[in-house]
């Protein structure tokens, strides 16, 4: 290890954010009973400029008189470069009660951008008299937020999770795409010619390096690394297709812009329990070779070392995490 330790963020189980527009309460109601590990009440996207001024008066009430179980929330201000976001914070903030966890800053574009709301958060909250800490969840959705992301990662100790925002980073980085998330027909190799002439297409990933990208810079700081948003909500087999990329390459979660996806992204995000299994395996093998006093042995036919021990111990305080917050929610 390097002598640098990454500080690790708020441990929560996030393998579905889902998305709730501020201007409707009925969804919020919903949303409140569905579970979902974490629910952000939007105050930007979703959310029509004539409508935010209800919409934040929508999220406080929601806030302080739904029960929203042992789902973490949070609030999505609206950009710094609106005249909205100051009261997001203020209103919310002071007149949202405590059920709030997290505030989610969009667009975050350079280090300062998070400076600037931490600095509006911390006055705010020494202010009220605020025990609980609000957590920061960072979108990573323009050219110069990618170009920046590792600094904006470090940037507060509330940070606790970067979100891939695919449709807003395909328009900023001008990609050519109108839909939001999921695989591009243009994005594809063509092979060489086999020896009968015959072609073959082989389909690419368009968003594999800032989905990689986000991820690197999300667990160097200790954080959750996020997949944004998939529009098609009628395509299941789209969603799990892309939630499964993301997931190999070490997000944690997925977006819900529909409650249809919950379930989808909790699947795509929770740990095969056949991996879990022989992730137990792996401890208790190396905790006996240890004891002999060998540092690499074979289990199931293949080599196993300390590295082995650390991705085991990943994947299974991940299930126990996910574990508790069950029997939390059973005993509910
Ligand atoms: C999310 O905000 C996105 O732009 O994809
Ligand atoms: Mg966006």
């Amino acid at each position: 290890m390097s002598f640098t330790l990454s500080r690790r963020a708020v441990p929560r189980v996030n393998r579905c954010e889902l998305a709730v527009p501020g201007s409707q309460p009925k969804m919020m109601e919903k949303a409140a009973a569905s579970g979902a590990d974490v629910i952000f009440l939007d105050l930007e996207d979703a959310v029509a400029p004539d409508d935010k001024v209800v919409a934040r008066a929508n999220i406080i009430k929601a806030l302080r008189t739904l029960d929203f179980g042992e789902s973490a929330v949070s609030v999505r201000i609206n950009g710094l470069d609106t005249h909205y976001m100051y009261r997001d914070v203020v209103d919310v903030l002071e007149q949202g009660g405590d059920r709030l966890d997290m505030i989610m800053i969009p667009k975050v574009g350079t280090p300062s951008d998070v400076y600037a709301v931490d600095m509006m958060v911390t006055q705010i909250e020494t202010a009220i008299g605020r025990k609980k800490q609000i957590g920061f969840e960072l979108i990573i959705e323009t050219a110069l937020g990618m170009q920046n992301v590792e600094a904006i990662a470090a940037a507060s100790p509330r940070n606790e999770s970067l979100h891939f925002g695919v449709a807003d980073y395909a328009a900023s980085t001008g990609a050519r795409t109108t839909v939001i998330g999921g695989p591009n027909r243009d994005y594809v190799v063509l092979t060489d010619p086999a020896a009968d002439g015959s072609r073959q297409t082989h389909w690419g990933d368009m968003w594999h390096y800032a989905i990689a990208r986000v991820v690197v810079a999300a667990r160097a700081n200790g954080l959750r690394a996020i997949d944004g948003p998939f529009g098609d909500i009628a395509d299941a087999d789209g969603f799990r297709a892309q939630a499964m990329r993301a997931a190999t390459l070490g997000c944690e979660g997925k977006w819900a812009i529909h409650p249809s996806q919950i379930a989808l992204a909790n699947e795509a995000n929770n740990p095969p329990a056949k991996e879990v299994d022989r992730a137990r395996r792996i401890l208790a093998a190396m905790k006996e070779a240890q004891a002999q006093g060998r540092g690499a042995i074979t289990l199931d036919g293949r080599m196993i070392d300390a590295a082995s021990v650390r991705q085991a111990e990943v994947m299974v305080a991940k299930a126990e995490l996910i574990g508790a917050k069950a029997n939390r929610a059973g005993r509910a």
